[in-house]
Formats: C-alpha cells, sequence, structure tokens
C-alpha cells in the first residue's frame, strides 16, 4: 500500500509528517502501509510503528469516519465539557475513546484545543475546530454525523474563530509593513541587529525566559555552515492560545523576525513547528510564505542582498505536549519520537540534524520584529529592567470578556483581573499547568521574571471552584503527556494521579495529601525534563494554598504509616502496566 504524500520528501527526517499526510489521507495508519513506508525509508517496521505509536493524532487502528475530539481543558470543563461529551456519546451511541461497532464514529477527549477563549471546543477529523459548544449545537453535530454530512454543509457560524484581542499594546497594536521590519535589519547588518537585541533585554516568550540576543548570539558564534531557525509554534500549555492569534493576524511579523534572526546567526533554513491542534492554520500559513516569496522576503538573495538565502517550511505536529520542549522538538522535526534530549549539548551548537539551532516562540519572533524597526533602547524602556517590553496574556475562565490581553511587564495581577471583568476571584492559574497558581491575597503580585513569571496562559477561578478539582484536571494532563522515557516522571505522574483520584472518590487520608508532598520532593529533581520537573507545580501550590478543599475530600482522620516506597512502587507497577522497578525513585528516596 503506497499513499501518494505530496509535500515531504521521502526520508526519514521526514517520517512523521509523512504519516500524518498518509492519515490525512486514509484516516488511520494501517500496518501494511507502514511497512511499505518503512521499506522506502530504508527503516524497520518497528522503527515506523515506534514513531507512529508516540504521537496521539496517529492511529494504528481504526478511529471511524468520523473523529471527534473534545478539548478537556479545566476551562472547557468550567464551561461544561463534559456533559456535552457524554451527551454526545449517548446520541451516537458510542463510549468515550471507543469506536462505533460500525467504524463510522469516535469520540475522546483530548488536551486543551487552544480555544479556552471560546470554548467548549472540539476538533473534528483534526482540521474543523467547532467553537461555542452548547446542546442543540451537540444534537445537530449527532445529526449530521448519523446523516454523513460533509462538514461543508454544516453551519458555517460553528466553525468561526475569533481572535477577542482584548487589549493591544505595541505587539497587538502596531501594524508593520511586510518587508519594513527586515528592511530596517537588513540596514543595520547582522552585527549591528545583534546589538539591539541585547540592547533590548528581551527574553524568550517561551517560557525560559533566557535572553534572546544572547542565544542567538551563541548560535551565530558556533562552528557550522548550516545554521537554523525554528519557531516553536507548539503551543500546548494549557489555557494559552495567544501563539494562534499571532498566527492568524500577525503572521507576516513571525515570517520577518524568523528572518532577522536568519540574518544574524546565518541561516538558510527555517522551520515552524505548528501544533497539530493548529492544523487548519496550515494552507493559510504556506499561502502567506508563497506571497513572501513572491514579494522576495522568502527564498533566494532576500530583498536584492546576493548571498541572503532563507526559506521556511512548516512541520505540523501529531498531539504531543511534551514536542513543545525545544530538543524533543528538534527529534520530532527529525521524523523521531518527540524524547527530549540530554543537554548539553544545546540546540544552538548541536540542534535540527547537528547544525546550530535557534529555536524561539512565536511572541519572541514578533517582538524582535518590532525591535529591528523601532531599536532596542526603545523595548528597553518598556517593562522592567529585568522584564523589558510587553507581554501576551491568554485570558480565560471565570471572566466576563476572556481573549488576549498584552501589557507591559510590571502589571499587577489584579489590574488584569478588573480589566477582564473577572469578579469574586478565589485563584489565578499563572502559565498554565506547570506555572504557579495565585491566591487572592497575592493579587498585588506583578508579571515579570522577577516576580510571577508567565508564558501566557491566565486562567480564572472563582470562589465557586474546586481548586483541588483544578489540580486533579492538570495531574492528569501531565500523566497522559508524560513522554515515559524516565521513571520518576512516568511513574510519579502516574502515582499523582491515582492518589489524586481517591481523594476524590472519598476514599483518602492525610496521608495521601503527605506522599503528594513526597512525590512533589522527589520527582522535582530526578526528572529528564522540564515536563516532569513542573507536574506537581499545581499540586504543591493548591496543597499549599488552598488545603480545605483538599480537607473537604478527606475521609477521615485516622493514623497512617509514614511513606512506604515498596507500597507505593507496587501501585506503580498497577498503575503503568510496567515491572521495572522506580530505579530513580529508589535512589531520591
Ligand atoms: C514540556 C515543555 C513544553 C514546552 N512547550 C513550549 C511551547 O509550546 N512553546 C514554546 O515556545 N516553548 C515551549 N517550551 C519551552 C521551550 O523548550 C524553549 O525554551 C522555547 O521554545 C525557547 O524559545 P524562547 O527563547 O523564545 O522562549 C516548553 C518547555 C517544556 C519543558
Ligand atoms: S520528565 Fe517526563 S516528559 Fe520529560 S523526559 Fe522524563 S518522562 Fe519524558
Amino acid at each position: 500500500m503506497r499513499a501518494p504524500m505530496p509535500n515531504f520528501p521521502r526520508h526519514p527526517h521526514s517520517l512523521v509528517q509523512l504519516l500524518r499526510e498518509a492519515q490525512e489521507l486514509q484516516g488511520w495508519l494501517p500496518r501494511t502501509l507502514l511497512a511499505s513506508l518503512a521499506h522506502e525509508l530504508g527503516l524497520t517496521l518497528g522503527q515506523v510503528e515506534g514513531v507512529a505509536s508516540f504521537y496521539r493524532f496517529l492511529h494504528l487502528r481504526p478511529v471511524g469516519r468520523w473523529r471527534v475530539l473534545f478539548s478537556d481543558n479545566i476551562t472547557d470543563r468550567l464551561l461544561g465539557s463534559q456533559a456535552l461529551m457524554a451527551d454526545l456519546c449517548a446520541r451516537l451511541r458510542v463510549r468515550p475513546g471507543e469506536m462505533r461497532a460500525d467504524g463510522r464514529v469516535s469520540v475522546a477527549p483530548t488536551s486543551c484545543t487552544g480555544l479556552c477563549d471560546q470554548g467548549p471546543a472540539l476538533l473534528i477529523n483534526q482540521h474543523h475546530v467547532v467553537t461555542r459548544l452548547d446542546a442543540q449545537r451537540v444534537a445537530r453535530i449527532a445529526e449530521y454525523i448519523e446523516s454523513d454530512t460533509p462538514v461543508a454543509q454544516w453551519p458555517a457560524a460553528w466553525f468561526r474563530i475569533d481572535d477577542n484581542i482584548q487589549r493591544a499594546d505595541v505587539l497587538l497594536g502596531t501594524a508593520v509593513a511586510p518587508g519594513e521590519a527586515l528592511a530596517a535589519a537588513l540596514a543595520r547588518g547582522p552585527a549591528a541587529m545583534l546589538d539591539e537585541m541585547k540592547r533590548s533585554n528581551l527574553r524568550g516568550r517561551g517560557g525560559a525566559g533566557f535572553a534572546t540576543g544572547t542565544k542567538w548570539e551563541l548560535c551565530r558564534n558556533a562552528p557550522g555552515q548550516a545554521h537554523v531557525v525554528v519557531c516553536n509554534a507548539d503551543e500546548g500549555e494549557p489555557g494559552t492560545f495567544k501563539d494562534r492569534v499571532l498566527l492568524t493576524r500577525h503572521a507576516d511579523l513571525v515570517f520577518e523576525g524568523m528572518t532577522i534572526a536568519a540574518a544574524v546567526v546565518g541561516a538558510s533554513q527555517g522551520l515552524v513547528y505548528l501544533r497539530g491542534e493548529y492544523r487548519y492554520l496550515l494552507e493559510p500559513l504556506r499561502e502567506l510564505l508563497q506571497r513572501r516569496r513572491d514579494a522576495k522576503l522568502l527564498g533566494p538573495a532576500i530583498q536584492g542582498r546576493e548571498g541572503f538565502d532563507f526559506d521556511i517550511d512548516i512541520h505540523v505536529g501529531a498531539g504531543a505536549y511534551v514536542c513543545g520542549e525545544e530538543s524533543a522538538l528538534i527529534e520530532s522535526l527529525e521524523g523521531k519520537r518527540g524524547t527530549p534530549r540530554i543537554r548539553p549539548p544545546f540546540p544552538v551548537e548541536h540542534g535540527y540534524l547537528g547544525r546550530p539551532t535557534t529555536v524561539n516562540n512565536v511572541e519572541t519572533f514578533c517582538a524582535a520584529a518590532h525591535i529591528a524597526v523601532q531599536g532596542g533602547a526603545w523595548w528597553a524602556g518598556i517593562g522592567t529592567p529585568k522584564s523589558t517590553g510587553t507581554k501576551i496574556h491568554s485570558v480565560s475562565g471565570d471572566c466576563e470578556r476572556p481573549g488576549l490581553y498584552e501589557y507591559p511587564f510590571g502589571t499587577r495581577i489584579g489590574r488584569i483581573l478588573e480589566d477582564c471583568g473577572a469578579q469574586d476571584t478565589q485563584a489565578v492559574q499563572v502559565g498554565g499547568p506547570s506555572g504557579v497558581c495565585i491566591s487572592a491575597f497575592e493579587f498585588g503580585r506583578r508579571i515579570a521574571f522577577e516576580d510571577v513569571p508567565t508564558a501566557g496562559a491566565f486562567m480564572v477561578f472563582d470562589r465557586s471552584r474546586d481548586m483541588f478539582e483544578v489540580a486533579r484536571n492538570f495531574a492528569h494532563f501531565f500523566a497522559h503527556e508524560s513522554c515515559g522515557f524516565c521513571t520518576p516522571c512516568r511513574v510519579g505522574t502516574a502515582l499523582v494521579v491515582k492518589r489524586m483520584d481517591k481523594l476524590a472518590a472519598g476514599h483518602g487520608s492525610r496521608h495521601d495529601v503527605d506522599v503528594l508532598y513526597e512525590l512533589d520532593k522527589l520527582m522535582h529533581g530526578a526528572t529528564h525534563c522540564g515536563l516532569g520537573a513542573s507536574a506537581c507545580n499545581p499540586l504543591r501550590d493548591t496543597i499549599a494554598k488552598f488545603r480545605p478543599a483538599y480537607e473537604r475530600h478527606l475521609k477521615s482522620l485516622y493514623f497512617e504509616p509514614a511513606f512506604d516506597l515498596d507500597a507505593e512502587l507496587s501501585v506503580a507497577r498497577q498503575v503503568t502496566g510496567r515491572d521495572d522497578p522506580a530505579s530513580h525513585l529508589e535512589t531520591a528516596t
């Protein structure tokens, strides 16, 4: 079986994209297709299956002609997504996660789809997003699926995705003509543009906050010829959707920022890693790239500069949060499982195909383009000395006006709550599940790397919400997204879920809460990448700040023995179905 897959060369490095394209044509990935692909690429069937089985959006079994995925972020739940999914399953006579016997349909939950400001949302066959679900919409979706009505004939309004820009500052509110920022950067020259970046003190917007000028300098100075610029558009952190809007409204600026980075570091190849949930953006983005080529803003001799050749290609992710971690992302770009690499060496020296690579967030590239136009000193004059410029926040949850809010760094959390119409707020989860949970007495704190850092999510919870359930949703998210490579995270996240579910069922005691503390300590220093290291952040914060939410779930107060490693490992074996002893867990204890 050989499927026509026109967009990518038949090379092992394209494996994830070839699998994705084959599945778009066939609906799933039969073994015969995998075998034929393995043969063509000179790989073993085991290698191809190993990659295909890693990604949630690649299916080794049929999933039905209609594949419905409900976004399962906590903000979708607040809006009633669980009841809506149960309703759709009942109407279609299908159990969640299973395909109906006639092979027509399957319905399942998925991680956040990046539409928290207009949820509850779902994906149909991954290409089509339905926003603002309600009971009426769900009933009609069931009818359309039963009658096999093509999606093109469904009401267009269902697929409307709003940008919801509620507060614009310099990034969202200043128009830059295509080519303007690039011309400014090229007029300065690469070295002077790098100086501007360092003067701006811009720090990466993907979460870690590494200085962008320093990263570009390290990449520029790294030995090797074929440097690479990668745009991290994986945006998998639940509650974050700013990159979706930037790629919808300001994609020219994102590509321009990438091209400026290419001029500085000396790259000829650019890659965008677009999360699978944003598949619907692929065609418009490819068309824009073509327009930029036609305008000599990409391709050979950009803006007439002989020797400055740079082009951008887009790879689409396949449903793995860990692929947002830059080294896992590079593995995925190379057609492999998204397992984070051991570092050093860092991507700036040894990245995509071993070449020096700078990986930056979508918002970082936008900021770089503005810095090219206005200069580094202008950017450094906004925000605080340690956190320069503005930050875009994806605001969702219990507030009147969810959407994007851009503020200079240093803005009070309380100010954002006032602006978005939040009332009676109990807590804000800043930076998503891997970020920090802020309680009401901290609303005077400021968004800044030196106070409350963030990659962009701002989820609001009012006093009617159970913060234990919020933390439990996040615990399930991390257990689901753990890539399984290292034991502390694979086993630890599963143990956390087990304890949280036990508490939720009313069978837990204080001992379980203590064990959650212990697990946090064990996992924090022992995991291979940031996913495992931050997996317990929401637990730690909510136990410390919202202890009564946990106490309400306790069975009774009775004595239990202290942390018993053997018992924990036995639970771990049951949960993970693995026999290997949790060696890291043992060592750490
Ligand atoms: C589990 C995990 C997921 C991540 N997801 C993203 C993401 O979706 N987008 C992003 O830009 N950075 C993400 N990061 C951070 C990247 O590893 C990297 O620091 C970032 O892309 C660098 O860009 P910046 O310097 O512009 O911030 C993630 C990190 C971890 C550990
Ligand atoms: S910490 Fe978790 S996600 Fe990261 S490598 Fe280990 S198992 Fe994978």
